[in-house]
């Protein structure tokens, strides 16, 4: 067997589509803010697509450029300014944050309702108890996935590898809140290979190339690799190694082409329901 090819590229155009479309009916603009704090090029890169995305759908989209010498404290500030200003919908601010700005510190002021990544702890305690709130965009984006790839999520096995606060987690959250069986497996685990092979829907969020082999794919599964990393020759992979898992997946996204142009579509999308909600 070899594996259907999920397409992100194209579940994400899709999204941005009806976004516009919804954009087109509003009468007003979503205000999108994004901060950079320094001047983390891979940063650079994701803040000028982030920007562009949000034009092309129609928001009021800027970027505020921060030198990396930016104290927590006008940082805040900064913060406090957008919280305040009508005209702004949705916050992000960049992550990784230089070394003497705490990022919990930061994601905890932003205000819950314009918070377009989802951090917010009160926004991650929505998603913990099953109430409406704004879910973090990577997540969101393999829900939309799953969905497009037509994968029956009630009493599945669902596998998460990855326990981040930007991933692993949430994600966990939102598998369970579509009643699928969810396990968290994680650097600790024992037997990984085993705990991922049980899976028929495994999710990879572990940030090492090519980690998951083929033989931790159940035959038929669908596989959704969330990694992105450059190797020393250039070369971006997932953390699957593909072509081995793809010989025994029923599913699977590639990378890049998979979840990465989601993340972005799913940050217009927050920002559009924070709009909604906000302005209502
Ligand atoms: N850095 C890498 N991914 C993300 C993300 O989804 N949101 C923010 N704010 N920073 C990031």
């Amino acid at each position: 067997m070899t594996a259907r090819i999920i397409d992100g590229k194209a579940v994400a155009a899709d999204l941005r589509q009806r976004i516009a479309a919804r954009v087109a009916t509003l009468g007003y603009r979503p205000g999108l803010r994004v901060v950079r704090v320094g001047d983390d090029p891979a940063s650079g890169v994701y803040v000028r697509n982030k920007d562009k995305a949000a034009k092309e759908v129609g928001f009021d989209s800027a970027t505020i450029a921060l030198p990396a010498t930016t104290t927590e404290a006008e940082l805040l500030g900064v913060v406090a300014q957008l919280n305040a200003d009508p005209a702004v919908d949705g916050i992000l601010v960049q992550l990784p944050l230089p070394p003497q700005i705490r990022a919990d510190i930061v994601i905890s002021a932003v205000a819950p309702e314009k918070d377009a990544d989802g951090f917010h702890p009160l926004n991650a305690g929505r998603l913990a108890s099953g109430q409406p709130g704004l879910v973090p965009c990577t997540p969101k984006g393999v829900m939309h996935l799953l969905a497009a790839s037509g994968a029956v999520l009630p009493g599945a096995r669902a596998v998460v590898l990855g326990r981040s606060n930007i991933v692993g987690r949430p994600m966990a959250q939102l598998l369970l809140a579509a009643d699928c069986t969810v396990t968290i497996v994680h650097s600790r685990t024992r037997d990984l290979p085993a705990e991922c092979r049980r899976a028929e829907i495994l999710v990879v969020a572990v940030g090492r190339p090519e980690m998951v082999r083929g033989d931790w794919i159940a035959e038929g599964a669908t596989v959704i690799d969330v990694g992105i990393n450059r190797l020393a020759d250039g070369k971006l992979v997932g953390d699957v190694a593909y072509a081995e898992a793809a010989a025994r997946a029923e599913a699977i996204t590639p990378v890049p082409g998979g979840v990465g142009p989601m993340t972005i579509a799913c940050l217009l999308e927050n920002t559009l329901d924070a709009a909604i909600a906000r302005r209502k």
